[in-house]
């Protein structure tokens, strides 16, 4: 072998040997665990067949534990980031920290090209793996979560049918393929997709500011520069869909005034016992607990006979009878809301079903009650008399709106207001009768007086 010989026969391998290198990365189907995953593949379309449970949860599990870990490795569609790891954000002159949700499901924060803001908040169920190492992980139950998806699904095309989509925000469902930040795990089934809406809670915006924000400051946002052309859309997005979860950490307030209001799931009758439970709806319990004491509302035992005090919360701000003339909706309905509600109005269950996608036929026929009541007699007929229905411990009588609020030692109802606070009959916790030993503070049948 002559010299020039030898040195092709050290470096051809050499040079081969890198070439190899990068083409072994391997695919992250081929690694048990990976800690960085390259976002070059593209997910497949999403089929209406691919809807359903064993594609909202991992599978080959057997299989997937005895492959190597990965440092490195190829074939992810998207690159998640943790939701809540963002810090801080400017809002109204002061700071806010997002919360993060109680529950022990992830959250994570994807790209997309889907949204304005094209960044998405990415939820995915049955991952087996635990937010904290020592916490527990999440059961697993695929079929809900496939029933929530389809829950979203029907509210996205709602919205996008009635003109309602300034509300909430974008859903879809698609494909995850991805590894977790620092964790490694790999998920490659179904996530529910959603537009992140900017802004903050209602309840980070009242309580949870650094520093925390002026009354005064809170005040004057709340009176004059939130949207509340969008509180009456909101108020009328929580009835048609029957939301029966409406907190102050579900309603999130951006800093230019607008509304949005996530997490909705909670909707058309899906539990077969709610009907609608929102502080954005005066007659509910939600709204109620905003006007009375919180311990006369749920019949504490240790109450005695205290009269019981009305508080004015910032959060009646948001009552959408503060925005509409004379103090009722009516049949004065927004235009395309109150065509898709007529549209609806005049089909039938089977074609909501058909057309929405719900995941249980009573689910569609609570739209189609729903929309049938708003139709014919109005929001306020539709609030208290239509169906679904709460059961009548859950029916509570109009307190009047406080419209302006002010804050002296606390907050208060800057107008004469006096809410009867009768409470009706019944178990506040449950919905049902009243079987404890002691008396009922309940003084009337639910829905009998409004
Ligand atoms: N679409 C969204 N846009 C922006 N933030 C969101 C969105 N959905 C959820 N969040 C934020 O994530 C937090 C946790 O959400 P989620 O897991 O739905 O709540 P929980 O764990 O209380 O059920 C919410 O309190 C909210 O701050
Ligand atoms: C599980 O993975 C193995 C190896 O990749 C594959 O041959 C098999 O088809 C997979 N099974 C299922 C049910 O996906
Ligand atoms: C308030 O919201 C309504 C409904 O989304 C919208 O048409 C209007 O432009 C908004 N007003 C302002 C000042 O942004
Ligand atoms: C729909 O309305 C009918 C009465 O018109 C009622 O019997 C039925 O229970 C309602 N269903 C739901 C889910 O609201």
């Amino acid at each position: 072998m002559g010299p020039l010989a030898a040195l092709w026969a050290l470096l051809v391998p050499a040079l081969l040997g890198g070439v190899v290198a990068s083409e072994v990365i391997p695919h992250v189907n081929e690694c048990s665990l990976c800690f960085h995953c390259n976002v070059d593949a593209k997910p497949p379309p999403l089929l209406a067949s691919d809807l359903v449970p064993a594609n909202f949860q991992p599978r080959n599990v057997t299989h997937k534990q005895k492959l190597p870990i990965c440092h490195t490795c190829r074939g992810c569609t998207v690159h998640l980031t943790l939701h809540g790891s963002s810090g801080q954000k400017k809002l109204f002159n002061t700071w806010f920290r997002d919360e993060v949700g109680a529950s022990p499901s992830w959250l994570f924060v994807a790209p997309t090209d889907k949204t304005p803001n094209r960044k998405a908040i990415v939820k995915v169920a049955c991952i087996p793996v635990g937010k904290h190492a020592r916490h527990k992980f999440a059961q697993c139950h695929a079929d809900l979560a496939l029933k929530y998806a389809k829950i979203y699904l029907a509210i996205e095309k709602l919205a996008e049918n009635c003109g309602l989509t300034d509300i909430i925000p974008k859903i879809w469902v698609d494909w995850v393929d991805a590894v977790i930040p620092e964790v490694g795990y790999h998920i490659r089934w179904l996530g529910l997709w959603m537009e992140m809406v900017e802004g903050i809670s209602l309840e980070n915006l009242v309580r949870l500011g650094n520093p925390m924000m002026h009354p005064d400051d809170l005040l004057d946002i709340l009176h004059n520069r939130v949207n509340h052309t969008q509180t009456v859309r909101a108020a009328l997005f929580d009835l048609l869909t029957s939301q029966n979860d409406r907190h102050a950490q579900n309603i999130f307030i951006n800093g230019d005034g607008s509304i949005r209001l996530i997490d909705n799931e909670r909707a058309f009758f899906e539990n077969r016992h709610l009907a609608a439970d929102s502080i954005l709806l005066p007659t509910t319990k939600k709204y109620t607990i905003n006007v009375m004491e919180n311990a006369w509302i749920h019949k504490f035992a240790n109450w005695g006979d205290k009269v019981p005090m009305c508080w004015a919360n910032v959060a009646l701000l948001f009552d959408y009878r503060c925005y509409v003339k004379d103090g009722r909706m009516g049949s004065a309905l927004p235009p395309d809301v109150a065509q898709c509600v007529a549209k609806i109005a005049g089909s039938s269950p089977q074609a909501v079903m058909d057309e929405y996608g719900m995941p249980y036929p009573h689910m569609a026929e609570a739209l189609y009650n729903r929309s049938r009541a708003l139709h014919e007699h109005g929001f306020e007929y539709a609030l208290t008399e239509g169906y679904p229905r709460n059961p009548n411990p859950w029916r509570y009588k109009f307190t009047p709106p406080c419209c302006k609020v002010k804050h002296t030692d606390t907050y208060r109802c800057a107008h004469d207001w006096s809410p009867d606070t009768a409470i009706p009959f019944g178990d506040p916790i449950t919905g049902g009768p009243w079987k404890h030993d002691r008396k009922d503070p309940g003084t009337y049948e639910g829905g009998t007086v409004f």
